[in-house]
């Protein structure tokens, strides 16, 4: 039985990670949602364990925990009513900065602040909505940059969200890792004859690292050549924002470039939903639709590695699993993530 005098209200009801980590990734801000799924009707999720319900009063955006104060119903259950989130269990509806401001068993009561749902720090950046659950609300966002999004050269494309059954460092992991696309990808974009991985250096920044890595692993899909450049070597520039999304600016033939933004975003310890704004300087005339499949199917040869790990969780104490020289990119965001405190065996 629930020990009320540990009951914390800050904390989800149903843990899956450490409190101790949970502290530390609450202070960071995920993707939850599609902006274009956004609207005034309330639609729920989940972040860090705690349900959420996002929806619109006209241009402003709600996010608030998925629990009505009355009764604990869901909102994402319930309709707006153009003045507010009516809760499906007595009425109860919520509308700008998630206020109560209808009681209808009791239309002329004073309606009290316990009432109110409580929200959470949210704005909407490339295409996705992001949350911070500490974030304090109407504080600068910190967010991670995504090179080129502003850029009118550029295409800007948000992918449609995966959702993979594993922890989110083990996702994040397997998109900086340069060793696995000609066994992982070889029916994308890999070649199963470029296995050898040269040297390449990270560096420390401000917000995690970066890395160059360069090599003859194109990012044409298969069957496509190298559009005339055989010999062409392919920079792949990484830039890891701790602790789980990395934007990832690949440099393609004849100036063209792609970034990838891959946000990991951890619902629980052990499901994350993988949001991937991309925006690239070529190809801008050919429809998102291939581009939307093409990435959605490079995610897919990965989802077979990521849900089938083990240990399901990301050993940052560096003794427990064996490293190779192309693995300085893992190592160093194992690393940074203990700095960061979190716990040896994270999310276990
Ligand atoms: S549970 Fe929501 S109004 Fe009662
Ligand atoms: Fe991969």
């Amino acid at each position: 039985m629930t020990n009320l005098t540990h009951y914390d209200p800050e904390l989800p009801v149903h843990m899956t990670f450490a409190t101790h980590d949970w502290h530390i990734l609450a202070q960071h801000w995920y993707p939850i949602a599609l902006g274009r799924d956004v609207s005034e009707q309330p639609i729920g999720t989940m972040l860090l364990d705690m349900p959420l319900v996002i929806y619109k009063m006209g241009d402003e955006l709600i996010v608030a925990k998925d629990v009505c104060p009355h009764r604990g119903v869901p909102l994402s259950l319930g309709k707006n009513d153009g003045q507010g989130v009516v809760c499906r269990y007595h009425g109860l509806r919520f509308g700008e900065g998630g206020k109560c401001n209808r009681i209808p068993a009791h239309p002329e009561q004073k309606i009290s602040d316990r009432f109110h749902l409580k929200t959470y720090a949210a704005v909407e950046l490339y295409g996705l909505i992001w949350c911070s659950l500490k974030a304090e609300i109407g504080s600068t966002p910190n967010i991670p940059t995504m090179p080129h999004w502003e850029d009118a050269d550029f295409q800007q494309l948000v992918c449609p969200q995966v959702d993979i059954a594993c922890f989110a460092g083990r996702q994040l992991e397997g998109f900086i890792d340069v060793a696995h696309f000609a066994w992982v990808h070889p029916d994308t974009f890999g070649d199963p004859d470029d296995v050898e991985v040269p040297d390449y250096k990270t560096k420390e920044t401000s917000y995690g690292f970066e890395a160059d890595y360069i090599s003859s692993v194109g990012r044409y899909p298969i069957g496509l050549d190298q559009r005339g450049q055989d010999d062409f070597k392919w920079l792949r520039h990484f830039e890891i924002s701790l602790p789980f999304t990395a934007t990832l600016t690949i440099h393609f033939p004849n100036g063209g470039r792609q970034v990838i933004m891959n946000s990991a975003s951890p619902l629980t310890a052990r499901q994350t939903r993988l949001f991937a704004p991309i925006c690239r300087n070529y190809d801008k005339d050919l429809p998102v639709e291939d581009a939307y499949d093409f990435n959605l199917k490079i995610f897919e040869e990965d989802r077979l590695i990521v849900e089938n790990q083990k240990p399901e969780y990301l050993p940052l104490d560096l003794s427990l699993e064996a490293h190779f020289p192309a693995d300085r990119s893992s190592s160093m965001y194992r690393k940074l993530l203990r700095k960061m405190g979190f716990s040896p065996l994270f999310a276990a």
